[in-house]
């Protein structure tokens, strides 16, 4: 096994869903092989959003269990909660005194949230990228697979481990975005705009909760086009988009005949639509069906993050005990 460690933060905020799976569940899957890996629910990075109290353990518990049900082995990787680790906002504070005001607010994301919320742009907002350093360099990790909306943290947490190893000796190895293999795959929506979301247009998205029907009657609304008139003609990008969906869920075969019928103007939207549908059922079902059992057995799902907990902060308290140590703090 590889030694680089690697460290992802899944957010407990909506459903995962189509997009969600091959862009990082996947690639989390491959990586568990290769690489001791740092798995875990960013529960305190969804409370800049103030989420009713209610429905935060819902949400963690039903995303350990679709992500276990996408192939994570807790046997394998620390798979755990970020509030199940106090190391974690310990270091959060400590990189907080080297994590400047104005390099804060000139984040994207930031900027971001302030146009969408202006009514809540707290702390916790503006020092999210604080917290995420914190989050990979609790265990010393080189490797953050994560999308690129998240690529600009990663190069804050480079950062921040340059300033702490310059003023306190050097300790932190410097973390990349990583991608398992090849270049992260486009989950595109069924209307025709965009990448399928966990918020936006949830008509448009295909989440693995999902049942058969309701992928089905998605399925059927799929935006199409008026079909080709000539052979070979370009695709529209919304039946690009049916295509792309379909090289992702069916086999070759399948995609080749559609394609055929597509050049030579015999397509019917409908019958690839339907083809397409069954397939996503098909490949959806085991997983929703192994989330579901899993979110009913919660003793089993505290297990694993109690397991996941006890991995996470023996690497944690390692780092967070040299880390005291070289900003001064040792009295003992
Ligand atoms: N910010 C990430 C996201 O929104 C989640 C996250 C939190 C994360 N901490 C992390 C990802 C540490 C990688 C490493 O998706």
């Amino acid at each position: 096994m590889n030694k680089e460690i690697v460290v992802s933060g899944i957010r407990p905020t909506g459903f995962l869903h189509l997009g969600n799976y091959f862009g990082a569940m996947r690639n989390y899957v491959k990586m568990q092989d290769d690489y001791p890996c740092y798995f875990f629910v960013a529960d305190y990075h969804s409370l800049t959003t103030h989420p009713n109290p209610q429905d935060l353990k819902k949400n963690v518990f039903r995303v350990v269990a679709e992500n276990i049900a996408c192939g994570l082995d807790p046997e394998k990787i620390a798979l755990y909660a970020q509030s199940d680790v106090p190391e974690i906002p310990e270091l959060y504070l400590l990189l907080n005194m080297l994590a400047y005001k104005g390099e804060l607010e000139k984040v994207p994301t930031f900027k971001d949230k302030v146009r969408q919320q202006p009514e809540n742009v707290n702390a916790g907002l503006l020092t999210y990228p604080v917290l995420m350093s914190a989050d990979i360099l609790i265990h010393r990790a080189q490797k953050v697979p994560v999308g690129k909306d998240q690529v600009q943290h990663v190069e804050m947490t480079r950062n921040f481990a340059q300033r702490f190893n310059n003023r306190y000796g050097a300790f932190f190895p410097e973390p990349h975005p990583f991608n398992f293999g090849s270049e992260p795959v486009k989950v595109p929506s069924l209307d025709g705009n965009g990448k399928m979301s966990k918020s936006e247009n949830i008509n448009a998205t295909i989440y693995l909760a999902d049942d058969d029907d309701t992928i089905r009657k998605k399925m059927k609304k799929a935006k199409t086009d008026m079909a080709p008139t000539e052979p070979n003609s370009t695709m529209t990008e919304a039946v690009e988009n049916l295509f792309q969906l379909m090289r992702l869920v069916s086999d070759e075969q399948t995609v080749a005949t559609f394609l055929k019928n597509y050049n030579d103007c015999s397509i019917r939207y409908g019958d690839m639509k339907q083809q397409l549908a069954e397939d996503m059922v098909t490949f959806i079902k085991p997983i929703r069906e192994q989330a579901q059992a899993l979110q009913e057995d919660e003793q089993a799902i505290r297990t694993i993050l109690k397991n996941g907990a006890e991995k996470a902060r023996e690497s944690a308290a390692k780092t967070l005990a040299e880390a005291r140590k070289l900003v001064g703090i040792h009295y003992y």
